[in-house]
């Protein structure tokens, strides 16, 4: 009896230990994918001979100690014991070097030395090979940036179990994140708790959490933060608070991240300093100079300035009649002289254009006029759509329409208009799908990555290699940074993606839920599974079928596609879904707005025609009947109804695959999540439900059978508030 009790235990212990992995110990998510937790022992064995001492083949910098401190730190955790760092090479090593470091690796006889001068100032290679007579495994770049980069590299290929050969470099020069972070610690569109700058507290105090903050964004590549708010405030600019950007800058100088500020264009003059803004006046362009010069003297490196101008009521150059050109280029010129650039964005719609004619334009109107007239160091920088964010949009038509200007793209992380940090959407997809978009711009059809690459820039221009991408950030001081566990995925889809335009956002979910769940298939396969279908099913139950901009006023949070009081039309879900009794959607072809003439011709013909139309765009561009007959062979009124039930089935899927990971994955990052995936459900019912509602008492038509009615009068849902959500600023 009590032999058959121990093998019982034994077989169930056994069975317990193979269902679960290695992670199973609680977490609060503060390590990100950088957790470097045992790996199994097989994977040890494989690892062990790889890094028995680590070697620096020259002088040690602050960046290169950051590199030899990440490898032990990381080796420690997953094999228990970190390796010593040795002067000598030996067999086993795990060398650092740069050609200057170690000449053997640049003389003409070294396989290597093509490759690595490929590689440019950022880019690594990882190779098994042979130096000195021994065998090493060779981290090479040709700086310490790229050697710290090739440290991050080699050790997500020993957590994931991948082949630690490979040779890579950025393909964007400027991979930068915007914090919309306020001088009060307020995070305008932030849903992970305050601030991380504690402005406050700075410059003497500098959190710990900074040095975390840019080991991270190392890891990925991100090589720039712009610290505060695009609607910014003057006193950022102030000499008390460039002491408190100065500090952060030293901290993450060895990291390879430039710090960057958002200027408020009126800022002399709100200072008092000037009497005017206008980018003209001498004193104006003095004034900047003169505050160029101050910055440069605390922030050696200092990146530049970023710029929201006549924009939702910001001052910029137009209010003296100038153009965004004067405007850009004025800074530009302050910054110049310390090879500073200025980021000018094109999110603009201004007050005053509200006579029915098409937000979605005004960017595109303003700024391909200026095409070609921005100073060299000046980039415009682009959402990713015309409008602003939402779960979907076609590609911005700047986007191939300016080819004489670096354009920056403006993703953003933070998640205003997909349900904050409380829904589950992995956005990689989403990035994806505008990166890889067709232009049909000429000579031969350009991607939306490949314009960001600088392809269709005019020589000069593409040697400067002005190129990059902005995501705006989702971190805030949260334990797990993010709010969401699953939202850290998005900050590392932007890095990654940031790096290399063209990446796979499959790819990328695996590589991070491998480091940040576990590489053990039976986790990562599931957990790339629920993200990969989670954007779309949010686009389901938020705005199918190329609707937009139905959130909440203000906070965006929750349908609201009845309101049309807002001082703008603009501001009105009404203005975007233009749903009445005879169809739903808006017409951007040449019969309605004709935003469409924006595009290549080959997408405006294409998409003039609803049948030839994308159906995820189709309501974008069309207003259509609600029969109008859809491919699925569903009236139009019957697809809006059937998609907004494919949102609800989708986030329970969500929800039951997450349940079904319980015994893989520690207790308490799996409650976090499961709490979340719970008010999902209830969120996608409530938008199914309010907005089938609404539509209905528009167009009067009745439920197709099977279809369940709405369980409230849609006043019910009209007068649902949410007061103090977060994200306000
Ligand atoms: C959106 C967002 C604002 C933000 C603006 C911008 O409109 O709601 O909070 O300031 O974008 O990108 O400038």
């Amino acid at each position: 009896m009590h032999k058959i009790f121990i093998k019982l235990l034994a077989t169930l212990l056994l069975s317990l230990a193979a269902a679960t992995p290695a992670c199973a110990v609680d977490e609060d998510g503060y390590d990100l994918w950088l957790r470097y937790r045992p790996l199994e022992r097989a994977a040890q064995a494989r690892l062990q001979p790889q890094a028995r001492t680590l070697v620096l083949a020259g002088k040690p910098s602050p960046t290169t100690q950051a590199a030899l401190k990440e490898l032990q730190r990381g080796l420690q955790g997953m094999l228990g014991s970190a390796p010593a760092v040795s002067a000598t090479i030996q067999d086993g090593s795990l060398v650092l070097a740069t050609p200057a470091m170690l000449p053997e690796l640049a003389t003409a006889s070294s396989p290597l030395r093509a490759e690595l001068t490929a590689l440019g100032s950022e880019g690594y290679l990882l190779r098994k090979t042979r130096l000195q007579g021994h065998h090493v495994t060779l981290i090479a770049a040709n700086s310490d940036i790229g050697l710290l980069y090739g440290a991050f590299a080699w050790l997500r290929a020993a957590v994931i179990g991948a082949q630690p050969e490979a040779a890579s470099a950025p393909k964007l020069q400027l991979r930068l994140l915007n914090h919309w972070d306020n001088l009060d610690r307020t995070v305008e569109r932030g849903y992970a708790g305050a601030s991380i700058w504690d402005w406050w507290a700075l410059p003497d105090i500098t959190d710990r959490r900074y040095v975390d903050y840019a080991r991270a964004n190392a890891s990925l590549g991100i090589n720039g933060t712009v610290l505060n708010n695009v609607n910014s405030k003057p006193e950022v600019l102030t000499a008390a608070f460039i002491a408190k950007a100065a500090a952060v800058a030293d901290v993450l100088r060895p990291y390879g991240i430039k710090v960057y500020l958002s200027a408020r264009f009126s800022t002399p003059l709100e200072l008092k300093e000037t009497d005017t803004a206008d980018p003209l006046s001498p004193a104006v362009q003095a004034w900047w100079r003169n505050k160029a010069d101050e910055i440069y003297r605390a922030i050696p490196d200092f990146g530049g300035f970023l710029v929201k101008a006549n924009s939702e009521g910001q001052p910029g150059p137009q209010d003296y009649h100038r153009t965004h050109a004067d405007g850009a280029n004025m800074l530009a010129a302050a910054v110049v002289p310390h090879k500073g650039i200025v980021m000018w964005r094109a999110f603009v719609y201004a007050h005053g254009d509200d006579k029915g004619t098409d937000r979605a334009k005004q960017a595109y109107d303003e700024f391909t006029p200026l095409d070609g007239k921005f100073a060299a160091n000046v980039m415009v920088q682009v959402k990713n759509g015309a409008i602003d964010f939402q779960p979907r949009e076609p590609f911005h038509p700047l986007f191939g329409g300016m080819p004489k200007t670096p354009l920056l793209m403006e993703f953003q992380i933070t998640k205003e208009y997909l349900g904050f940090s409380t829904d589950l959407a992995y956005l990689g997809t989403m990035f994806e799908e505008t990166l890889h978009s067709d232009t049909k711009r000429a000579p031969q059809g350009l991607t939306v990555a490949q314009v960001i690459e600088g392809k269709a820039l005019p020589e000069a221009a593409r040697q400067a290699g002005l190129t990059g991408m902005a995501g705006v950030a989702n971190i805030g001081s949260d334990r797990n940074w993010t709010g969401h566990h699953f939202d850290q995925a998005n900050w590392y889809a932007f890095g990654r993606l940031a790096w290399d335009p063209q990446a796979s956002a499959r790819a990328i979910a695996v590589e991070w839920a491998a480091q940040t769940f576990s590489a053990d298939a039976r986790v990562t396969a599931p957990v790339v599974d629920i993200m990969m279908m989670s954007r779309e099913t949010v686009v389901d139950y938020m705005t199918p079928l190329g609707l937009h901009h139905m959130m909440g006023t203000g906070h965006h949070h929750g349908p609201a596609p009845w309101v049309d009081n807002l001082e703008r039309p603009d501001w009105n879900p009404v203005y975007y879904h233009r749903a009445a009794r005879d169809g739903i959607g808006f017409d951007r072809t040449a019969s309605g707005t004709n935003a469409l003439a924006q595009y290549a011709p080959e997408i405006a013909r294409q998409y003039a025609d609803p049948r030839t139309t994308p159906t995820q765009l189709l309501l974008w561009f069309h207003h259509l009947p609600w029969d109008y007959a859809m491919p699925s062979g569903r009236t139009l009124w019957a697809e809006l109804l059937h998609r907004y039930d494919t949102g609800v089935r989708g986030a329970r899927e969500l929800q039951s695959r997450w349940m079904a990971l319980r015994p893989m994955i520690d207790e308490r990052r799996h409650d976090e999540v499961a709490q979340r995936l719970r008010r999902q459900v209830a969120n996608a019912e409530l938008w199914r439900n309010a907005c089938i509602a609404y539509f209905q008492s528009i167009n009067g038509l009745p439920l197709p059978p099977g279809v369940t009615p709405p369980p409230k009068p849609l006043d019910y849902y009209k007068a649902i508030q949410v007061p103090y959500a977060p994200g306000r600023g």
